[in-house]
């Protein structure tokens, strides 16, 4: 008879190899290498988002919006403010069902904190064709440092199922050369002329 206490008579194992001693030993070692990666690479890797990270309410982070939508507004499209922000300011996205609001106009090469909460659920914020990928959170202001170093036209997709109008969630980016407050000749305040929407790249 033996227990969980009391050993069974007789040899019934035999001591580790050396050879297992040394493999758990490298196992060992390597898994506080991968340990040690973790934090390390918070800091030195070059894929995390730089940028602060607050608390707010969606209410308060919706007003805000709507002040620097308000403060920069240079157009209009179907419906939704086009915002020509001046450089090294803070600008504001917030993603709601079924729409990103309000749409951006930013110049090449200069800097902006990019801003980006949810008024209602999670969101993805998904720019097309950058690949730029980004949770957006109700409760949770995101300011992302960035400076675009490409002029296009690009759109916001989003990225995480928020209900039945998921797929028409589309925003929309604009990066121009110089100026960002210099509209072209083809305003988009004219944009009930225009029915096609959202108009081909440049136009904006
Ligand atoms: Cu918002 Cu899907």
């Amino acid at each position: 008879m033996h227990s969980a206490i009391v050993n069974p008579k007789g040899t019934w194992w035999v001591p580790a190899h050396k050879g297992e001693k040394v493999w758990v030993a490298i196992a060992f070692a390597w898994c506080m290498v991968l340990f040690a990666m973790m934090p390390l690479w918070h800091f030195k890797g070059g894929q995390n988002p730089a940028g602060v990270r607050h608390t707010v309410t969606p209410t308060a982070f919706m007003a805000r919006v709507q002040e620097f939508a308000n403060q920069y507004k240079v157009g209009e499209e179907n419906g939704i403010p086009v915002v020509a922000p001046p450089a090294g300011s803070d600008i504001y996205m917030i993603g709601m069902q079924y729409q990103w609001y309000p749409m951006l106009r930013l110049s090449k090469g200069a800097s902006y904190t990019l801003h980006l909460s949810s008024l209602d659920m999670n969101h993805g914020f998904s720019l097309y064709p950058l690949n730029i990928n980004f949770q957006v959170v109700p409760g949770y202001d995101y300011g992302l440092r960035i400076t675009p170093n490409q002029a296009g036209d690009s759109r916001v997709l989003c990225n995480e199922f928020c209900g039945i109008g998921h797929h028409t969630m589309l925003g929309r980016i604009v990066v121009v050369d110089g100026d960002n407050r210099t509209m072209p000749a083809a305003s988009p305040d004219s944009a009930a002329a225009t029915p096609a929407a959202p108009t081909a790249g440049g136009a904006l």
